[in-house]
C-alpha cells in the first residue's frame, strides 16, 4: 500500500488537538485518540457509546516508547520480537508513573497493548509523540470495521476524519494474552494461539469466558451484526440468507460464501464485511453452517456464538 503522506499528516494535526480519528489496521480499523490525554479518550468512549469500565486498547510504534509506561516480562520480550509487529495485544502491568491517561485505563494498573503492522498505522505511529488509544472503530457490540465505508456507516459525519487504508488484511480483532502471571488468552483473535505456544513452549490457558466478567469484551453478547443469527444449519428456512465457509456448486442469490475453498484464514478475513452484506441485503436472520473448530475456525466461531446472543 502506498502511504500519502499528505494524509498521515492531516491524522496527525487532529491527533495533536485531541480530536478523534479513524486508523486503519491489519485487524480492523481503530477509533483512535492520544493515549495521554483525557480529553481525547473520553471523545472514544462517547463517540462508540462504550461503557466507561471497558478500557481502552494502546497502540504503540515500538518496544523504546512501551518502557516508559509499562512493566515489561521475559514471556512479552520473547513474544514481542517473534510476533510484532502484528495481530496480538499483550496486558502488561502499568508503571506507576506512566503518562496512560486514567480515563483509558478506567484507572486500572494495567493496560492492553498493541503493535499494529499495518503501513499506514505506522507510519502515523512513527510520527507522534504519544501512543494511541484505538478501539475497534464500530458502535459498541457491533461488528468491527474492515473498510473506511465500514466506519462511515456506523458514525457518519461524527467523525472528523478516516485515515484511508484500505482493506484491513486480517479482518478480525487480535488476539489478547495476558502476561501478568500465567500467560492467559483473554479473546481469540487474528493469530492462531498454536503459534504463541510455540514461542513459549508451553500450553497457555484460555479463558475467554469467564464466570467472572473482568473486562466488558468477554460479554456473550458482542459483534452483532443486528440480525438473529443461527449456528450450525443444515437446513435453512424460508427467507434466511446462507452462510457457508466453502463455495457450493449451486448458487443462489441468498448464499454466501466466506472462501472459494474452505479456507480459514481467508474465510476470517471475509467474515464481518459478508455479515455486513447480508444486513445491507435486507434479510431478517442468517443461518450458519457448520465451520472447522480449528486455528482461524475457533476465532470465527467464538465471533459468530457471540453474535447469535443477540
Ligand atoms: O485488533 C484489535 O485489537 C483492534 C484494533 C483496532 O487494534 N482493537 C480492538 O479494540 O479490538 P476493542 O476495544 O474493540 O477490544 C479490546 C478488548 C476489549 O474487549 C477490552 O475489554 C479489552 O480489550 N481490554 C482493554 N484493556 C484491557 C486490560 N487492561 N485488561 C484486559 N482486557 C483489556
Ligand atoms: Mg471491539
Amino acid at each position: 500500500m502506498k502511504i500519502n503522506l499528505a494524509n498521515i499528516k492531516k491524522a496527525k494535526n487532529l491527533l495533536n488537538k485531541s480530536e478523534c480519528i479513524a486508523i486503519p489496521t491489519e485487524t480492523v480499523y481503530g477509533l483512535a485518540g492520544n493515549a495521554y490525554s483525557d480529553q481525547a479518550c473520553r471523545k472514544i468512549f462517547r463517540l462508540k457509546k462504550r461503557p466507561k469500565n471497558n478500557p481502552l486498547i494502546v497502540h504503540y510504534y515500538d518496544l523504546k516508547k512501551v518502557k516508559e509506561d509499562c512493566i515489561l516480562n521475559d514471556n512479552f520480550l520473547k513474544l514481542y520480537k517473534k510476533l510484532s509487529p502484528g495481530p496480538i495485544t499483550f496486558i502488561l502491568n502499568l508503571k506507576t508513573n506512566s503518562k496512560i491517561s486514567k480515563i483509558a485505563t478506567n484507572k486500572k494498573n494495567t493496560l492492553a497493548v498493541r503493535f499494529p503492522k499495518h503501513p499506514v498505522a505506522r507510519s502515523l505511529l512513527k510520527k507522534l509523540k504519544f501512543p494511541l488509544a484505538a478501539p475497534s472503530a464500530n458502535i459498541s457490540s457491533r461488528l468491527s470495521a474492515v473498510t473506511s465505508n465500514d466506519v462511515k456507516d456506523d458514525f457518519g459525519k461524527k467523525i472528523k476524519y478516516i485515515l484511508e487504508g484500505g482493506r484491513s488484511n486480517i479482518g478480525v480483532e487480535s488476539t489478547i494474552i495476558d502476561l501478568r502471571k500465567k500467560p492467559k488468552i483473554l479473546r481469540l483473535g487474528g493469530l492462531d494461539i498454536k503459534t504463541i505456544q510455540k514461542i513459549l513452549r508451553k500450553k497457555i490457558l484460555i479463558n475467554i469466558n469467564p464466570s467472572k466478567i473482568s473486562v466488558p469484551g468477554q460479554f456473550k453478547i458482542h459483534y452483532s451484526p443486528g440480525i438473529p443469527i443461527r449456528l450450525n444449519v443444515k437446513k435453512i428456512k424460508k427467507g434466511e440468507a446462507y452462510l457457508m465457509i466453502k463455495k457450493k456448486k449451486i448458487d443462489k442469490p441468498n448464499y454466501f460464501f466466506l472462501s472459494k475453498k474452505g479456507n480459514l484464514r481467508e474465510s476470517a478475513k471475509n467474515l464481518y464485511s459478508t455479515l455486513r452484506k447480508i444486513k445491507k441485503n435486507k434479510y431478517k436472520s442468517i443461518a450458519v453452517s457448520k465451520i472447522p473448530n480449528r486455528g482461524l475456525g475457533k476465532t470465527i466461531n467464538d465471533r459468530l456464538l457471540r453474535a447469535s446472543k443477540f
